[in-house]
């Protein structure tokens, strides 16, 4: 059985389908007047969606590899390149079909060409089903800090079908919980209670709500960012050693530290963040080898929130919000609580 999710968005609403065989329901999301759709996706997924898709329509394949290193402007060149030899018109389609890395790259390019055309997002991991899919964030990396490019372009629909997560490797697996253990700090709902379809279709209500209220990130939004500004600082400087789900979980045992810095939250509050992220969700929340503070606040300063010295997101009495000019102090009782040198 599925159920359906509803980001609403006014005209931009849409469904995101949840549960096993989820798939057999992505003709449901397809525009009637289509006529090419454009699958991005990587070789290794080898994912047939020929009797998904609607019968007289034409379909292209185009392949990104796999890791960081290929969100890029290059590859977002290169497909766009593609799609034109495909003849991709402005009433066509685009698909995204795999984890975050690939539906950032397929929204990017259908946000790109002809200045925007339609995408549906199939997520084949954790990570891509509960959050990267899901409320229209896309986009590529540059040399100095991840999603530094990019645009909002929300999809026309996206699956999100658990059969896909039977063969997902123990180390993307433990990514989903790093931004599961988020949703838990952002509404107190112990996620692990529930069955996989309920827990994924929970993730996404949570992420709805907030998108519904807050599209562009101007204001609530920021929230889905919290342990990002740490984990996304870890992420460049391990050289992406560490994932992206690895990286938010010490990143938001870190947060959790500068709240007790800022004297915004007590020990206690500390040591339950240790008990949710480690204990609870199996993760760990020890720092890559050989990343130094020096550089993690370099790299933070270049982090899209801030637009007022240090900006990070922070638990407090008034629960989880963002908070400007956090102060060189309070980085360093954080690194000194966490052993970074
Ligand atoms: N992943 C954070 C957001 O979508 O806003």
């Amino acid at each position: 059985m599925t159920r359906r999710v509803r980001v609403a968005l006014g005209e931009r609403s849409y469904d995101v389908v949840v549960g096993r065989g989820a798939i057999n329901e992505l003709g449901s999301l397809v525009p009637g007047d289509v006529r090419r759709i454009a699958i991005v996706t990587q070789a290794h997924l080898a994912i047939d969606l020929a009797t998904q898709l609607p019968q007289g329509v034409t379909v292209s394949r185009h392949l990104v590899g796999d890791g960081e290193a290929h969100k890029t402007l290059a590859t977002i060149e290169r497909l766009t390149e593609e799609f034109a030899a495909a003849g991709l018109t402005r009433n066509d389609l685009v698909i995204g079909v795999g984890g975050g890395m690939v539906t950032d790259l397929a929204g990017f390019a259908a946000a790109s060409w002809h200045r925007g055309v339609r995408v549906v997002h199939v997520a084949t991991t954790l990570v891509g089903m509960i959050d990267a899919a899901i409320g229209g964030k896309t986009g590529v990396n540059l040399s100095v800090g991840k999603n530094l490019v990019g645009a909002f372009w929300q999809p026309s629909g996206v699956v999100c079908d658990t059969a896909y997560l039977d063969t997902l490797p123990a180390r993307e697996q433990r990514c989903g919980n790093g931004e599961m253990a988020k949703y838990h700090f952002l509404t107190g709902d112990d996620l692990l209670a529930l069955d996989l379809a309920a827990r994924i279709a929970r993730c996404v209500e949570i992420k709805a709500e907030i998108v519904g209220l807050d599209e562009r990130e101007s204001g609530r939004r920021a929230v889905l960012n919290y342990g990002h500004t740490l984990g996304h600082a870890l992420e460049i400087a391990s050289n992406f050693s560490l994932a992206h789900g690895e990286s938010v979980a010490v990143g938001m045992m870190f947060a959790a530290c500068v709240a007790r810095a800022l004297g915004r939250v007590d020990d206690a509050r500390v040591a339950k963040h240790r008990a949710v992220i480690v204990d609870h969700y199996g993760l760990s929340i020890a720092m890559p080898a050989g990343v130094r503070r020096a550089r993690l606040i370099e790299l933070m300063h270049q982090d899209k929130k801030a637009i007022d010295g240090l900006t990070f997101v922070l638990d407090g009495v008034h629960g989880i919000e963002t908070v400007r000019g956090v102060t060189t102090a309070a980085l360093d009782a954080a690194f000194d609580a966490l052993l970074v040198t």
